[in-house]
């Protein structure tokens, strides 16, 4: 065996691993409900790895969480903010999955993909034990991401009128700093102060993915005060949206 077949192999279980990495992150590998049942195994990850800030049974009060902001969520009032229906629907197992290998970027939710994906779907059987709601239906139909159109500036420019004619200023602020008119009086669902999103830092909560922002602006994000805009803009309206408020971090 020649030299460099030989540092082929060695590195081949990094291959393997990377892949797997890859494998397991790749959103088309979910689908939307994939029935998790094993609540016992799931309530053992439970009290491992989230009961400590989710609190023991689910009301987001444990004992990490008191000078949290945000607050971990509180899992018996069955509301989310990432869905793949508009804000106030129940997220999807799809969506959830999401959520907990990703985390929940600048707060202190972490990434759990370390753990294995039969331990995330258990403690997400075991998280829905919390509230009745999983339990409802009926479900807001899943919104549809257009496909994006090209980025130009003229489109920028576009998002950049909408931006202030649907009053996202009103919280977000004129320039997008987080700085609006209301940004010093909203509260979320469970009622602790919320404060708008400040685009110049350029951190997004799920990641930058455009297609996440999309949704986020299509859907609202449940249980806070941003609003719903899918019935409002048209697709391109939101994606203009999507790209300027991309462009203002410097
Ligand atoms: C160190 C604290 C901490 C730990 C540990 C933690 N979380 Fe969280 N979690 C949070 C915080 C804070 C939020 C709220 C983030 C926000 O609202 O912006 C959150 C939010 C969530 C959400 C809500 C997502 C949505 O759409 O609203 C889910 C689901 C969740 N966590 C699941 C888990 C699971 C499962 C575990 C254990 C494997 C876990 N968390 C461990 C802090 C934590
Ligand atoms: C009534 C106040 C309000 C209005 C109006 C509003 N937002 Fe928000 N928005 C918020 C709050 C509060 C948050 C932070 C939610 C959180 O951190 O959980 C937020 C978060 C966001 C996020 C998510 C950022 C992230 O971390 O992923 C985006 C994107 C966003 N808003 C875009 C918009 C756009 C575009 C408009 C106009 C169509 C708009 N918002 C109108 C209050 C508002």
């Amino acid at each position: 065996m020649n030299r460099t077949s030989k540092i082929t192999k060695s590195l081949m279980p990094y291959f393997a691993f990377i892949i797997y990495i890859l494998v397991s992150f790749s959103e088309s590998y979910y689908s939307a409900d994939f029935n998790p049942t094993d609540t016992k195994v799931g309530k053992s990850v439970y009290e491992r790895y989230c009961q400590g800030c989710h609190g023991e049974y689910g009301k987001g009060d444990g004992k990490y969480a008191r000078d949290m902001n945000p607050k971990p969520r509180d899992f018996t009032s069955g509301m989310f903010k990432w869905t793949s229906s508009p804000a106030g629907s129940m997220p999807t197992d799809r969506d959830l999955i999401l959520t907990i290998s990703e985390g929940v970027h600048g707060t202190s939710m972490p990434p759990w993909a370390p753990l294995k994906e039969s331990e995330r779907r258990d403690v997400i059987a075991y998280i829905k034990t919390f509230s009745d709601r999983f339990n409802k239906k009926p479900f807001f139909p899943e919104t549809f991401i257009y496909p994006p159109p090209p980025n130009t500036p003229e489109l920028i420019q576009y998002g950049n009128s909408i931006y202030h004619k649907t009053g996202c200023d009103r919280c977000h602020g004129i320039t997008g700093r987080g700085d609006g008119i209301n940004a010093n009086s909203l509260m979320d669902d469970w009622n602790n102060p919320i404060s708008p999103t400040n685009f110049y830092l350029g951190i997004f909560k799920t990641g930058k993915e455009n297609w996440k922002i999309y949704r986020t602006i299509a859907n609202g994000l449940g249980g806070t005060p941003m609003p719903s805009s899918l019935y409002q803009l048209e697709p391109n309206e939101i994606w203009a949206l999507v790209y300027f408020i991309r462009s203002l971090k410097p």
